[in-house]
């Protein structure tokens, strides 16, 4: 049991920051317990297009199309990308300041203190291994679909939570038992992180070439099946906003209205927070930083290049999309990328694209997971978990018993949560964790002024104040339920930080002894 005197210490001194010179000494070290540095520019690239373009895109623009945007989802997506430049910008100068593997965990340890470092740290779990769960699910639908090619079937009830049920030709009514094949993936890709990040690097080198190779190919294939007519109005009509403009109705009973969201400015904008999903990943390169050959050059590289690169390719795919199919033919479609392709005689396309998402799913998958154990291993070094966390392979120099624990974690939430649940808390995880990346660059910019910084984010403050608004905007738009989840997870997050990581902090115990 703590001491009085201990347990006031820890009420009172919530604010330990660590020192920016140890995070640099952190960030040169090598040996045992380090990770190897093998990553390049290209390779810092792939893994941000590796971890970026998946569902969001095969998926969701189709859904924001139907439901919110129609055509415009274009603009949707250029909305999405520059609240994610904002904050890619604040990634890129933290992280090319500090390349550590802990990502915004540790820019917020430095910037403002270790209990809002634990807060981050522990909300990442949100995006990046709830993040691997949510597209494991989709991975899982897909396979089924590409298995039937092959007149191969998989039981329903095994690719399902027990929460979701479906009916059956004969309209006999199954629930799941749980979803195996996206328990396989994450097994299977946690061990060849295991295996090493060179091989995982080149594998995701592969992933990403076929999976953008695949999205060139639509775009450049259905350029020429657009018919002009599906993109008339490129805006729909909003009722509500239609009549609020002829002074019918106010804004505020506009605001309130069923219609607002659904087409016309309003749409678009909520199509910005559906598609938000597709934009996320760029981050995770950051957490790749101790393991760049390179990290002052890479680290900018490969999170801007990725978020440039995928924003292009999303605004084209998604005006070749909506084109070839009028954007009300998405609606309730599982697969509406499918439904644009049988606009075409290209039929072929139909089995690259599923291989294409297979591919990209598990690029993303893959990022994710690597991310994750990252961020696990860097907070276990710090003391706020416990060392099982930052235990490096003797030979493939990997913290193989974090992506083991996990494979585990990540495997019950794929298996057994619906997707829609985790998919929402992905959203809401990240853009908390944007949100104080932008607050730490605001704060760092005053604390260390003189701190070379090898990338500067452009016009400080505006851009990270940008960022803010616009994440937090996002984030309102989210359902109170996702909020509701968050603050449960939030608060189950203090009470370990209370009972576990405040007494064992490695920064707390070194400032005790220097106060001795
Ligand atoms: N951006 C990733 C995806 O769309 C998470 O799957």
């Amino acid at each position: 049991m703590p001491s009085l005197k201990n347990t006031i210490t820890h009420k009172h001194n919530m604010n330990y920051k660590k020192p920016l010179n140890v995070l640099l000494l952190e960030a040169a070290e090598t040996g045992e317990t380090s990770l190897k540095r093998t990553l390049s520019s290209f390779n810092l690239v792939a893994l941000g297009i590796g971890a970026i373009i998946g569902a969001g895109l095969f998926s969701l623009t189709g859904l924001a199309a139907a439901n919110n945007a129609g055509p415009a989802v274009t603009i949707s997506f250029m909305i999405g990308a520059v609240g994610c430049a904002f904050a890619g910008l604040c990634y890129a100068e933290f992280a090319s300041m500090i390349p550590i593997a802990g990502s915004a965990y540790t820019y917020s340890y430095a910037t403002m203190g270790e209990f809002m470092a634990w807060i981050i740290g522990w909300d990442l779990v949100l995006e990046y291994a709830l993040g691997a769960a949510t597209v494991s699910i989709s991975w899982s639908q897909y396979l089924t679909k590409f298995l039937h090619y092959f007149n191969i079937t998989i039981p329903p009830q095994l690719t399902m939570s027990p929460w979701e049920s479906a009916t059956l030709a004969d309209g006999t009514i199954i629930s799941g038992y749980g979803n195996l094949p996206a328990v396989f993936i994450i097994v299977c890709l946690s061990l060849l992180l295991i295996r090493g990040m060179q091989e995982s690097a080149f594998i995701n080198n592969l992933l990403v070439i076929l999976k953008v190779a695949v999205v060139l190919i639509f775009i450049a294939v259905g350029w020429q099946f657009i018919n002009p007519a599906n993109h008339i109005p490129y805006i729909p009509e909003n009722i509500g906003e239609t009549k609020m403009m002829n002074g019918e109705i106010s804004f505020w009973a506009y605001f309130g209205s069923d219609s607002f969201g659904k087409f016309g400015w309003s749409g678009i904008l909520r199509g910005a927070g559906v598609v938000f999903f597709a934009f996320i990943g760029f981050d995770a390169v950051s957490t790749a930083a101790q393991e760049a050959k390179n990290p002052k050059k890479g680290m900018p590289i490969g999170i801007i290049g990725s978020l440039v690169i995928c924003t292009i390719l999303y605004i084209l795919f998604s005006h070749v999309m909506t084109g070839v199919a009028n954007y009300k033919e998405f609606a309730n479609s599982a697969a509406p990328v499918a439904v644009a392709i049988a606009k075409t005689p290209y039929t072929w396309l139909q089995q690259a694209i599923i291989v294409a998402i297979l591919a990209g799913y598990t690029s993303v998958m893959l990022v994710m997971l690597m991310g994750q154990s990252r961020v696990f291993f860097t907070m276990a070094k710090d003391g706020l978990l416990p060392k099982v966390f930052s235990h490096v392979h003797p030979k493939f120099k990997t913290p193989y018993k974090s992506n083991l624990l996990f494979a585990v974690f990540v495997s019950l939430f794929a298996a057994f949560v619906p997707v829609n649940i985790v998919g929402e808390m992905v959203s809401i995880g990240t853009l908390f964790a944007f949100i104080l990346v932008c607050v730490g660059i605001l704060v760092m910019r005053k604390t260390n002024p003189e701190t070379p910084r090898p990338f500067k984010a452009p016009w400080v403050p505006f851009t990270p104040i940008a960022g803010i608004v616009v994440c937090l905007a996002m984030m309102l738009s989210l359902p109170g339920d996702t909020w509701l989840r968050l603050a449960i997870w939030m608060i189950l997050g203090v009470i370990i930080y209370y009972f576990y990581g405040s007494k064992h902090s490695v920064v707390r115990k070194n400032h005790a002894l220097q106060k001795q």
